[in-house]
């Protein structure tokens, strides 16, 4: 039988939950929704959450808000998943995009600061594989008094802040911790995934997680997003319900992307039991690491520094001295064993939409060095002691096979 790559933890917790909000009377936008939102913040420690229903969607809706748009430049990786980058396109802004570390797959501090225009109006960082950014050298960055001399706010609210808005991309981070603060807290916001293979999942969802400086009042904020992920309307469809409330009216255009209590429910049961599968991901990654320190080919991926913790949600091996072609021998050899493996990410510059938008990969040298030999291995709940054993040979019998 095949070993899947990251199949949710579905069981009778979960089916239990789903099926009372499915009785209760209520199924879209409602008490479940609300209350994971509560739940998310308070685990995280962010200022307000706002659930929707996806990373996307909610990220699309934030640059909006933000007023991002044509004539304005985001900063974001080159090496991410093709999100990231697609909601910036789709504002009317520029993705600028720059290279990541030596050590590991997240933002160069040193390539943002090169890229960092009197246009750049937000950066995004990513946590690629759940390990965090430098979020204490990217605030530094941009509060710094050369950088924000140049910087031009074009409405109120950047006028507000005063300077570039960090936003973090922790579609894989919801757990990891940075000097002791959790992801959905490190940046001025943060957006999560909660898509079917993340760590915690809600089938389709996402949530920003807002912690701006004090000046701004997040009780207002919640407020505003609850109206602009609702088509504008400024009550949802469950206060119209109520008595005599039935009349709305809608300010500006909104969006539609607001999470179900169906969705919730599954969520609220992930969150409840988070920490076990934060513990359970973290003995895996601690296996594989182990099981390739003896092989001389293994680049094993960061996920523990004096700063940072990882949320465990990808590993990403490499394979020493292979090229692009072989790592895709590789993965073919073991899916023949029956493994399910996968890459992360290929770069945005090899994408067709972006290679027509004029982005060379060459201009992205360690974004390709890390992607060219990479390959994710399976991480998540129920995978036993076991099926990690059967990984780690179907990996290195595969390597073997192609480098020997
Ligand atoms: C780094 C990154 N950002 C954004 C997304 C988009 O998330 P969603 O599918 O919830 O819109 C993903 C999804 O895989 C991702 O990996």
């Amino acid at each position: 039988m095949m070993i899947p790559f990251s199949p949710p933890r579905i069981d009778k917790r979960v089916v239990d939950e789903v099926t009372a909000a499915l009785l209760s009377g209520w199924i879209t936008t409602g008490p479940r929704t609300k209350q994971f939102e509560k739940d998310i913040t308070s685990y995280c420690g962010n200022k307000t959450t706002v659930a929707v229903n996806s990373w996307t969607m909610g990220m699309q809706v934030l640059l909006h808000w933000w007023g991002i748009g044509e004539g304005d430049e985001v900063i974001l990786p080159a090496y991410t998943y093709c999100a990231s980058a697609n909601v910036i396109v789709h504002s009317g802004a520029k993705p600028v995009m720059v290279d990541i570390n030596p050590d590991d797959f997240n933002i160069s501090i040193e390539a943002v600061k090169k890229a960092i225009t009197p246009k750049t109006k937000a950066i995004i960082a990513v946590d690629i594989a759940g390990y965090p950014c430098d979020y204490g050298s990217l605030l530094e960055l941009v509060e710094n008094s050369e950088v924000n001399s140049l910087f031009k706010p074009s409405n109120e609210l950047q006028t507000k802040l005063g300077r570039i808005v960090l936003i973090s991309d922790a579609a894989h981070s919801f757990g990891a911790t940075q000097k002791g603060i959790r992801a959905g807290a490190m940046a001025d916001i943060s957006s999560f995934s909660f898509h079917a293979v993340k760590n915690l999942t809600t089938a389709e969802g996402g949530a920003l997680c807002f912690n701006l400086p004090d000046i701004f009042n997040h009780d207002e904020i919640y407020k505003e997003f609850c109206t602009l992920i609702l088509h504008g309307q400024n009550k949802d469809a469950l206060a119209k319900t109520q008595k005599g409330n039935w009349r709305y009216d809608v300010e500006e255009p909104g969006f539609k992307c607001n999470m179900t209590d169906i969705q919730a429910a599954i969520g609220l049961i992930e969150l409840e039991r988070y920490q076990e599968n934060l513990d359970r991901r973290k003995v895996i990654f601690e296996k594989y690491d182990t099981a390739f320190s003896n092989q001389k080919w293994a680049i094993t991926p960061l996920h523990t520094s004096e700063d940072s913790i990882s949320s465990y949600h990808l590993y990403q091996l490499r394979i020493a001295n292979i090229t692009e072609s072989q790592r895709d021998q590789i993965i073919q050899a073991i899916f023949d064993k029956d493994v399910s493996v996968n890459v992360h990410f290929l770069p945005l510059p090899t994408l067709t939409a972006y290679k027509k938008r004029g982005y060379k990969m060459e201009d992205y040298p360690e974004t390709w060095n890390k992607y060219h030999n990479e390959i994710s291995l399976p991480v998540y709940f129920d995978l036993t002691d076991e099926q990690v054993q059967l990984v780690v040979k179907a990996v290195v019998d595969s390597v073997k096979s192609v480098i020997e």
